[in-house]
């Protein structure tokens, strides 16, 4: 049977329906998510109730997995899943907390960077409203103007881990904070300001919130506002949604083609009302079973 799937509310976005994913993730199916997922997005799957080697090899259809650069915060036992979370044990945060509440593409700041980020919500506030709002990038180009594609096309931009907003640490509008080690390997990195889809082909804005701090050739207060402009523009609400998650929603999104940011969070102990827990896995390149453009592992810059 076909896989079905309605719009999300929204600018962009499909929720697929009537798939239990810990009963089918055959090859044709996969391929028909994949599909939904390259032309909207941003997919989700509600109501699952998956064993970890599910979530595991569901995550691995969009890509291949990358342990993620914030080591302290990864599942016990298996390094792809971070944990996204505002609960506390033993004094310390288990998971990404605060660190990521400001628009920005996940793990842009490394080369090559994320194509998608898949989730798994095993634990939701109850009773408030926590949205995660997304951002269409595809669309967010093509709104441009002919002159403002023509003088961005073609721009490099540096990235680096952080946020380009508020670079004060253990600010709650901060990226995550950093270990000692890991401050030690911050990189900077180079990625196209305009890329071209490596699966559908379609041009995309990419990384012009958080991790960007410069264009190649350009003075930096130019290029700020130069990615301010940017940024502002591609989170107009024509351009967003909200998704808000229930235990046992499965989302992935698309990196390459849509900024996000993640509800503001109070602290929260296990059992809390306001407890938020949620797997997170991160892959590169393309989905082994993408019908187009498997060659292609990294996003292109346009020409
Ligand atoms: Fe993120």
């Amino acid at each position: 049977m076909p896989v079905s799937f309605r719009p999300l509310p929204g600018a962009f976005g499909a929720e697929i329906l009537d798939l239990d994913l810990s009963r089918d993730q055959s090859e044709a199916t996969m391929r028909e998510v994949l599909s939904i997922f390259y032309e909207h997005q941003f997919i989700a799957i509600r109501g699952q109730k998956l064993q970890l080697s599910e979530f595991d090899s569901f995550s691995r259809c969009f890509g291949t997995q990358r342990p993620h650069f914030l080591d302290h915060l990864r599942m016990d036992g298996h390094p792809a899943i971070l944990m996204l979370s505002n609960i506390h044990e033993s004094g310390r945060q288990i998971g990404i907390y605060e660190g990521a509440c400001f628009w920005h593409t996940d793990v842009a700041y490394e080369d090559p960077p994320n194509s998608a980020t898949i989730v798994y919500a095993i634990d939701t506030p109850k009773g408030e409203a926590a949205p995660t709002y997304l951002a269409d990038m595809f669309a967010a180009y093509d709104a441009l103007t002919e002159r403002t594609k023509r003088m961005i096309d073609g721009l490099i931009v540096l990235h680096h881990y952080g946020n380009r907003y508020d670079t004060k640490e253990g600010s709650p509008t901060a990226a995550e904070r950093l270990t000692e080690d890991q401050k030690q390997r911050v990189q900077n990195v180079h990625h196209p300001l305009v890329i071209r889809h490596p699966v559908t082909g379609r041009r995309s804005l990419y990384g012009v919130a958080g991790s960007s701090f410069g264009i190649v050739g350009m003075p930096d207060d130019e290029a700020f506002d130069l990615l301010h402009e940017l940024a502002e523009h591609a989170t107009k609400p024509e351009f967003t949604t909200a998704y808000d998650y229930a235990p046992g929603d499965v989302a992935c999104w698309d990196t390459y083609s849509t900024l996000h940011k993640a509800p503001g969070q109070k602290a929260a102990v296990r059992g809390d009302p306001h407890a938020r827990l949620l797997w997170r896995v991160s892959v590169t390149g393309t989905a082994p079973l993408a019908a187009s453009r498997q060659d292609q592992l990294a996003p292109q810059a346009a020409e």
